[in-house]
């Protein structure tokens, strides 16, 4: 069968214990002097940006610091760090962080250098030309933001918005494991978890999946899936973190290009309406909703089973692919000391209908699923996950 692949990603990929000291080697590769570096508070004071200040001093590097990320970045996030990028004469950016940093750069390097208007930017494919270098440096395993060219900020209250353009994906990714050693053990698994469902569902993806997006799902599912009991009971062990963090990258690769589905369809009305954060949100509905696809995935399920560490003896009494699965993720939620129910985390029954309104509204990511889903499905699906 001929196919047509589209596949786009980040030119400049360093993976190595202690990548981040290599900051100044590329920043000059870049032809930059004056990075602007954007993170949050939690990072600095945790120390883990004390490698960089200390390499980029011993190298006569000056650098700008904006340190006042929020979760779920609201605009004026980026409008203040542009404001200091441009004060500073920055002439490039340094995301480093979650990715609410990582997304916040995405804006700053597009908007610190050309009198655009980030209102104008909104939707897909609607920012073009020049912006200012950007090297990424993710501090966690899960949303593969590094890799990709979306960045989605808060407006307003709590409305959700999405960039969306090739122009977003950076110049070069520097991914150090060590700075992932200390990751709480609840934030390692949810995230780990959203990075897995990432993976799952560029594989199944029903638009633009091709064999480059799909080599990097199954390695992906295969690196995580055999270090994140580890990564999450032995934080320290640099083997597994190693696993995680590239595995995270290979799938946000993934995702990239052939995007998600119902699973984050079903997901973001949890953070939207309840804060649940992004990684739980995805693991409460998954088992349901690889259930539910089962009828139109099935033997993509089976080709995932196949590389994921311990579905294959779930296979063996006959169940189906997608089954396996399911019964395979809700074991691993509960080993991981994740909730499983909605109703453990406190929402109310009486709330669901109104979550799957607003799981519909998720048309850009459902028309991705393998299976359509209508609005009494998802009303089922989160019934089945209460
Ligand atoms: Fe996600």
């Amino acid at each position: 069968m001929s196919q047509s692949i589209s596949f786009k990603t980040v030119a400049n990929i360093q993976f190595a214990s202690d990548s981040v000291l290599h900051l100044p080697d590329e920043l000059s590769r870049l032809a930059c002097k004056r990075p602007v570096i954007i993170s949050d508070k939690g990072i600095v004071g945790l120390g883990l940006l004390d490698p960089v200040f200390e390499v980029l001093a011993s190298n006569s590097i000056e650098y700008a610091l904006y340190d006042e990320t929020q979760a779920d970045p609201p605009t004026q996030n980026v409008f203040d760090a542009v404001e200091q990028a441009k004060l500073f004469n920055a002439d490039s950016v340094i995301g480093f962080g979650g990715g609410s940093s990582l997304d916040v750069a995405k804006l700053v390097a597009c908007l610190a250098v050309a009198e655009r208007d980030l209102d104008q930017m909104f939707g897909v494919d609607q920012v073009t030309g020049s912006r200012l270098p950007l090297i990424q440096v993710p501090t966690t395993a899960g949303t593969g933001s590094e890799a990709t060219g979306v960045s989605i900020v808060t407006t307003g209250e709590s409305t959700k918005a999405g960039i969306v353009s090739e122009t977003l994906l950076a110049d070069t990714i520097l991914l150090d494991p060590k700075l992932t050693l200390g990751l709480p053990p609840m934030v390692t698994a949810a995230t780990g978890i959203d990075a897995m469902v990432h993976a799952i569902e560029a594989f199944t993806s029903k638009r633009l999946k091709n064999s480059i997006s799909d080599m990097l799902a199954l390695k992906a599912l295969s690196l995580m899936s055999r270090s994140i009991r580890t990564a999450v009971f032995d934080g320290a062990n640099l083997a597994a973190r190693s696993d995680m963090l590239l595995g995270a990258m290979f799938a946000g690769q993934a995702f990239a290009n052939a995007p998600v589905g119902a699973v984050h369809a079903l997901a973001y009305p949890l953070g939207g309406l309840f804060h649940i954060p992004h990684g739980l949100s995805n693991s409460l509905v998954l088992p349901h909703v690889l259930r539910f696809n089962g009828a139109s995935a099935d033997e993509l399920y089976q080709q995932l089973g196949q590389v994921i560490d311990g579905v294959s003896d779930r296979q063996l009494d006959g169940r189906s692919a997608s089954e396996s699965l399911s019964i395979y993720f809700s074991e691993l939620a509960k080993d991981l000391g994740l909730e499983t129910r909605l109703s453990d985390l406190g929402i109310p029954e009486s709330a669901l209908p109104e979550l799957a309104t607003q799981s519909m509204l998720q048309e850009r990511l459902l028309i991705n699923n393998p299976r359509s889903v209508s609005y009494e499905q998802a009303l089922d699906i989160y019934r089945q996950a209460y």
